[in-house]
């Protein structure tokens, strides 16, 4: 009888010990060698397409050494890297080296944390995890929640859990009324919440984009008058979405005012701080998240400014057992929840996902790093350095400094053109649009775009534990440098 299959999947020991050394010791070389190498090649997706070649799937099996060696060529040479310290565009930040050997030791037990019996120890380190990343920010520590892969997919579960908790959603699915379900949020919210509506319902004409004030803040006197209008108007008003930190400026809503007028009208209040809720752990911003107690739900992104790998986001809800009233099912296969008592959590209960990865881990190892204060001290550097960019462009006569708040700093080149002209502002997005594209694809330093007041801006966001002064300075001499160039060709 056949008592061992000797399968080619299953690399043996030695070999795999062999394998692992070898490509640890080269991501260690790669790690310390970043910073001299270009953020990115710029390489046009058709160059990258003829280096991968166009191969059809293989028919027989080829070396694990050699297959790690190819991925390790093409991951290292030619990818964007955001760990590089001069990495400042959208929000991804540097991933912190122990979270991706978190990964690899998640991936090797691969518990499915989709319920306790299938992940005895990752449920409980995810517990712990969520109970930490509420001790960071400042709630209480009875919020629950779960980590998913990013905000988006955090901001949609509080969003489902919302609709379901305040009667848009029967028990069976939609409800008739749904159509009369209305939703607020000030104009800067991120991107997710129109897929939300149109995929999940009302539909997009129940979102209420409110107008923001100069500090790009939500005008909650506008918010209460538009919910006032819809109540008059027989609609039922559902949740309002306050943004902390939001994607283009960094701006965060006054939660505190949010807050009375949710508790007044008795609306869900989520907060989408997918990107600046950490801040709430620096002693000179804390107060900038006031009223953050009062949410029903937040969503706040591990892979965004606490350094992990990417995916990880985390929804947390003030009252867990909203979650488990939304998304919970018994199938009669699921053998999951005898004795497992209360500390038995199933998470596939909690969300969208049913098999689920060890997200938590890289999370937790990276929370215990650093412990609260290292996530302090991080952050609170991330800000002073955007503030230290902030006042370099300020300061530059060729550059017009245009927001700073939290991490992000906004700029653009402004001129002078070589005859000494002003250019209007139709020519300044213009120019700040090419240089954009010119940065970028030059790939010393990477930065992303934000149009504030119809001003096409450059914008730097960091999240970026290798950025040093010296990358700042460095950044502000790249942008004067490559806008001279460029005016130059321009007004030739
Ligand atoms: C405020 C905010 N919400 C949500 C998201 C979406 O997050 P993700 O890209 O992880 O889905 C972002 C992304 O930048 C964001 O800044």
């Amino acid at each position: 009888m056949q008592d061992s299959r000797n399968p080619v999947i299953n690399i043996d020991s030695e070999k795999f010990k062999e394998l692992g050394h070898q490509l640890i010791d080269q991501i260690g070389d790669f790690l310390a060698g970043i910073n001299s190498r270009a953020v990115t090649t710029g390489e046009s997706p058709a160059v990258l397409k003829a280096r991968l070649g166009d191969r059809s799937l293989p028919e027989s099996g080829e070396s694990p050494d050699k297959i790690l060696a190819e991925a390790r060529e093409l991951l290292f040479n030619h990818s964007l890297l955001n760990g590089h310290p001069k990495f400042f565009g959208y929000i991804t930040s540097s991933p912190a080296p122990l979270g991706a050997l978190a990964d690899l030791l998640a991936a090797i037990v691969n518990p499915n944390v989709g319920a306790n019996i299938l992940s005895p120890m990752a449920t409980q380190i995810e517990r712990q995890t969520i109970r930490w990343l509420a001790e960071l920010i400042g709630v209480d520590i009875s919020y629950g929640g779960i980590l998913v892969s990013g905000g988006n997919m955090a901001n949609f579960t509080a969003y489902l859990t919302a609709c379901k908790v305040k009667g848009m959603r029967s028990q069976n699915g939609t409800d008739s009324q749904e159509r009369a379900f209305t939703v607020y949020c000030p104009k800067t919210t991120h991107t997710w919440i129109e897929k939300a509506v149109v995929c999940f319902g009302p539909g997009a004409e129940a979102l209420r984009w409110i107008d923001v004030n100069a500090s790009n803040q939500i005008d909650t006197q506008m918010l209460e008058q538009t919910i006032r209008e819809d109540i008059s108007k027989n609609r039922k008003p559902m949740m309002v979405i306050g943004t902390a930190g939001d994607v283009s400026t960094g701006a965060v809503d006054d939660l505190k005012v949010i807050a009375s007028i949710c508790k007044k009208y008795a609306l869900w209040f989520h907060v989408d701080g997918a990107y600046g809720m950490p801040a709430a752990a620096v002693s000179s911003h804390s107060h900038l998240f006031e009223g953050i107690r009062e949410a029903d739900s937040i969503a706040i992104d591990p892979h965004k400014w606490l350094y992990s790998p990417l995916e990880a986001g985390c929804v947390l809800v003030k009252d867990p057992n909203h979650l488990t009233e939304t998304f919970s099912s018994h199938p009669v296969y699921y053998n999951f929840n005898i004795e497992d008592g209360p500390a038995g959590i199933n998470y596939y209960e909690y969300g969208l996902q049913n098999s689920r990865g060890f997200r938590a881990l890289k999370v937790w190892t990276s929370l215990q790093h650093l412990g609260r204060s290292g996530y302090e001290k991080l952050i609170g550097e991330d800000i002073r350095l955007s503030q230290q960019m902030f006042s370099l462009a300020d300061k530059h006569p060729e550059l017009e400094a245009v927001s700073q708040n939290l991490s992000i700093t906004t700029f653009r080149y402004v001129g002078p053109v070589p005859d000494g002209r002003k250019m209007n502002d139709e020519e300044l997005n213009h120019l700040n649009e090419k240089l954009l594209n010119l940065i970028q694809q030059k790939g010393e330093a990477f930065l992303s775009n934000a149009v504030i007041k119809a001003k096409f801006c450059l914008r730097a966001c960091i999240v970026n534990f290798r950025t040093t002064e010296k990358d700042i300075q460095e950044v502000i001499h790249i942008v004067v440098r490559e806008g001279r160039e460029l005016l130059k060709i321009i007004s030739a």
